[in-house]
């Protein structure tokens, strides 16, 4: 999965150095303030990396597609969404940024509502009830706040120094998920409606079962994105 929706986002890599470009307004890694201007500055330019920029490779986030996931539920469940769009992206409100220059980390505190609509398989078995079905699923995760730290080093280009992130983790946490997968046990109206019901009343359930999962594929998004920018202009570009 990792490898197949990397490929698929990372399509082009770059191999000429890029400048900063005007939406995006370097803060001092000096300054005292300088996560204030961070957050600042962050907020003014994600409407912009949000419509996407082709001299970065980066895909406008609204929506935003994917053409496969399989979530990694465990032995029991075999879960797949399929032609995905994804709503909210661009939505995201960042509420706090860290950048820890010394040790060369950031920490993003990001809240939003995403919405995932496609298609599904799912075979297995789900709060150890028996669940099977294809067809087309929508499901919402409301208010989620998103925990997303980033680790990097640097290599040196044409004598320019550039951040190269060597790590990611994507923390989230929901207020309420919401799930309707159509068509069921083969369309068995009564089983499948009972089975969205149990699956909606027991929602914090059934995220501990595919939540990794689905947080995993949004932390590589995510990294994608940040990468585009962040190891395609030189270092001392970003923080002056
Ligand atoms: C996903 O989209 C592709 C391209 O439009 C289509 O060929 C394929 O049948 C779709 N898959 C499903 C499961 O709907
Ligand atoms: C951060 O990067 C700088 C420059 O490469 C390096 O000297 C320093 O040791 C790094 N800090 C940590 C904590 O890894
Ligand atoms: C998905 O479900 C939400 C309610 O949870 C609804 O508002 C929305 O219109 C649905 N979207 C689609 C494409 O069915
Ligand atoms: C990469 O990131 C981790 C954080 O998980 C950090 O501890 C480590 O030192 C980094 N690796 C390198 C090669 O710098």
């Amino acid at each position: 999965m990792d490898r197949f929706v990397f490929s698929f986002l990372c399509m082009v890599s770059i191999t000429f150095a890029l400048h900063i470009p005007s939406y995006i307004k370097p803060c001092k890694k000096n300054d005292p303030n300088l996560n204030d201007c961070a957050l600042k500055q962050t907020k003014l330019a994600f409407p912009f990396v949000s419509k996407g920029d082709k001299q970065f490779k980066a895909r406008p986030l609204n929506p935003f597609f994917l053409p496969f996931l399989e979530v990694d539920a465990g032995a029991n469940l075999e879960l797949k969404l399929i032609n995905l769009t994804v709503n909210g992206l661009d939505n995201i409100e960042f509420k706090t940024v860290n950048y820890d220059i010394e040790n060369n980390k950031s920490r993003f505190i990001m809240s939003s509502t995403l919405n995932f609509v496609g298609k599904y398989e799912i075979n297995g078995q789900i709060l150890v009830l028996p669940i099977r079905g294809d067809g087309n699923c929508n499901i919402t995760f409301s208010d989620g706040d998103f925990i997303y730290d980033t680790y990097w080093t640097f290599v040196e280009k044409n004598s320019q120094q550039f951040a190269k992130i060597n790590n990611t983790k994507l923390d989230m946490k929901l207020k309420r998920a919401h799930f309707n997968f159509e068509n069921l046990f083969n369309g068995d109206k009564l089983l499948g409606d009972n089975m969205n019901k149990v699956l909606n009343d027991n929602w914090e359930d059934v995220m501990k079962e595919i939540g990794p999962g689905i947080t995993h594929t949004l932390d590589v998004v995510a990294t994608s994105i940040l990468k585009a920018y962040f190891e395609n202009i030189p270092y001392e570009e970003m923080f002056v």
